[in-house]
């Protein structure tokens, strides 16, 4: 039987919340693309996490500034209370300039001194066309950040400040000297160090885990080196695809 569209005010629609009402009495396409998009619905811990934001924002400016660190497993609203709190505060528009009371970016992964100052400059819609000394950057930045009424930064995907440094790839290369196998396991490049924290989401459990099933992969192909061929052959999974399949089976 082709779909009926009733389209009017006809149906009762009293069981949604207010604000959805028009939107339920439009075409199936419309609404499709509605139900496909991001929409926020508050829930405690999401409006605690707000509440503690709107109240840093009102700090009164001082040497030191407070910060926080709002952490969580993936998947869980981080990055959508970020959004909801920069559409909270927008940016103002002046004869002269733009106001950017908060301003969101994400901490670009094989992070750098200067590629952190640069993501800052893209997030303001200020992106370089030369390429400074990092000092003069700096000066750049600071200045823009100043002019433009910044008054709190927020860094999504922080975790990315271990990606690329010496400090993850000398944790590699511990954990490829204490695996047994008879090849080098040539795991502490930033290459490799990004694409193992993206694919075990960032841990130390996670990656220890993926580490053990790919050096275990390793000696079983007689391989014996944990490589791009053996990381492939782990039976690891991620939190994120381990949830995945324990939803499925769920269902
Ligand atoms: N408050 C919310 N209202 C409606 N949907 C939400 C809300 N929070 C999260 N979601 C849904 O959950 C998805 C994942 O949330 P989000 O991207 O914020 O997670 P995250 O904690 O930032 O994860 P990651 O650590 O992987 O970046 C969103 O794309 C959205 O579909
Ligand atoms: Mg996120």
């Amino acid at each position: 039987m082709p779909e009926v569209v009733v389209e009017g005010t006809d149906l009762d629609l009293s069981h949604l919340h207010e604000s959805v009402r028009p939107i339920a009495a439009l075409p199936a396409a419309e609404r499709l693309g509605y139900v496909r998009a991001d929409r926020w619905i508050g829930y405690p811990a999401a409006n605690e996490a707000l509440q503690r934001l709107e109240t840093l924002l009102a700090w009164p400016a001082k040497q030191r500034m407070p910060n926080l660190l709002l952490v969580g497993p993936t998947n869980n609203g981080k990055s959508m209370i970020i959004e909801k709190f920069r559409r909270d505060h927008p940016v103002v528009s002046h004869a002269d300039h733009e106001e950017i009371p908060v301003l969101a970016l994400q901490m670009p992964s094989n992070p750098s001194v200067t590629r952190f100052y640069t993501a800052i400059l893209t997030a303001m819609g200020a992106p370089l066309r030369k390429t400074y000394q990092i000092a003069h950057l700096e000066q750049v930045v600071l200045q823009l950040l100043r002019s433009a009424g910044v008054r709190m930064l927020i860094i999504d995907e922080l975790h990315n400040v271990f990606g690329g440094t010496a400090d993850a790839c000398s944790l590699l290369a511990s954990f490829a000297a204490a695996f047994p196998l008879r090849r080098p396991s040539l795991i502490a490049t930033p290459e490799m160090t990004s694409y193992l924290l993206t694919r075990s989401e960032g841990t130390i459990g996670e990656l220890a885990g993926l580490l053990t099933d790919a050096a275990s992969a390793a000696i079983e192909s007689g391989e014996e080196s944990i490589n791009q061929r053996t990381l492939q052959l782990a039976s690891y999974a991620g939190p994120t695809e381990r949830r995945r399949l324990f939803e499925r089976e769920l269902t």
